[in-house]
């Protein structure tokens, strides 16, 4: 029994270390703020935040791993495109087809879009993992990622006469094409109240009071009170 077990995670670690491989070369060229590097910051934070909850690590670890594997807006909006891809190399990699499934659900899931459409799959490692990945879009790296991302659509930093839209369905968020500094109102400053778990709360704390510390900063010197 003993030795059954070893195995096992030792086929784990390889497991991971393929799926690394993996990621990295898929994302080679990825945008700055949806490259490897986001991957490995959703990595560490899922493995810190499941530390205070009961989950499966496998999943915790391949989930965080291809969760952006490939992304819909990079990919001609289709959904399908990256969960597909992350069952046919976990297939290929004779994962046990229950942890498959779970992996699949997380990445069709995970994502904000908007935030207004009902979740109909739930799972205590999908908590996590959004956690993880909402708190990536926080704070300082949060800003970094979203100029980043406004830079690479071409977009305004801000236009005083272009209101954000709160609320949006998942349809208007995907074809919205407003100024960077909206997104701030419509997706990141939302994010505080949207966390699953205890840990996750916590952190989201000064993440949020960050951004809004950089914002008053923002609109002081647009103004040119500062
Ligand atoms: P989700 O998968 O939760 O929908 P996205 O992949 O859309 O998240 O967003 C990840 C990050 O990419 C955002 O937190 C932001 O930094 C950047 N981003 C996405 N959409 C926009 C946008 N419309 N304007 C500026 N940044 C954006
Ligand atoms: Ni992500």
């Amino acid at each position: 029994m003993q030795t059954c077990k070893i195995v096992t995670l030792m086929d784990q670690k390889v497991v991971i270390q393929k799926t690394i491989e993996f990621v990295k070369e898929s994302l080679a060229d990825a945008e700055g703020g949806h490259d490897w590097w986001h991957i490995y910051r959703v990595w560490n934070l899922s493995k810190q935040i499941a530390r205070n909850e009961k989950v499966n690590m496998l999943v915790i670890e391949l989930g965080a791993l291809l969760h952006d594997i490939a992304d819909a807006k990079f990919h001609e909006g289709d959904e399908n495109i990256g969960p597909e891809r992350a069952l046919n190399f976990l297939t290929s990699m004779g994962v046990d087809p229950q942890i498959i499934s779970h992996v699949e659900n997380i990445i069709r899931h995970i994502s904000f879009k908007g935030g207004s459409h009902s979740q109909e799959f739930k799972s205590a490692e999908l908590k996590v993992l959004q956690d993880a990945d909402r708190l990536d879009a926080m704070g300082a790296i949060g800003i970094a990622r979203t100029f980043n991302f406004g830079g690479y659509k071409g977009r305004q930093l801000y236009d005083p006469e272009t209101e954000p839209q709160p609320g949006m369905t998942k349809e208007e968020y995907k074809k919205s094409n407003s100024p960077t500094i909206n997104h701030f109102y419509e997706k990141l400053l939302l994010l505080k109240d949207r966390m699953n778990t205890r840990t996750g709360k916590s952190m989201a704390e000064q993440r949020h009071l960050f951004m809004e510390q950089f914002l008053e900063q923002f609109f002081g010197e647009w103004r040119g009170d500062i």
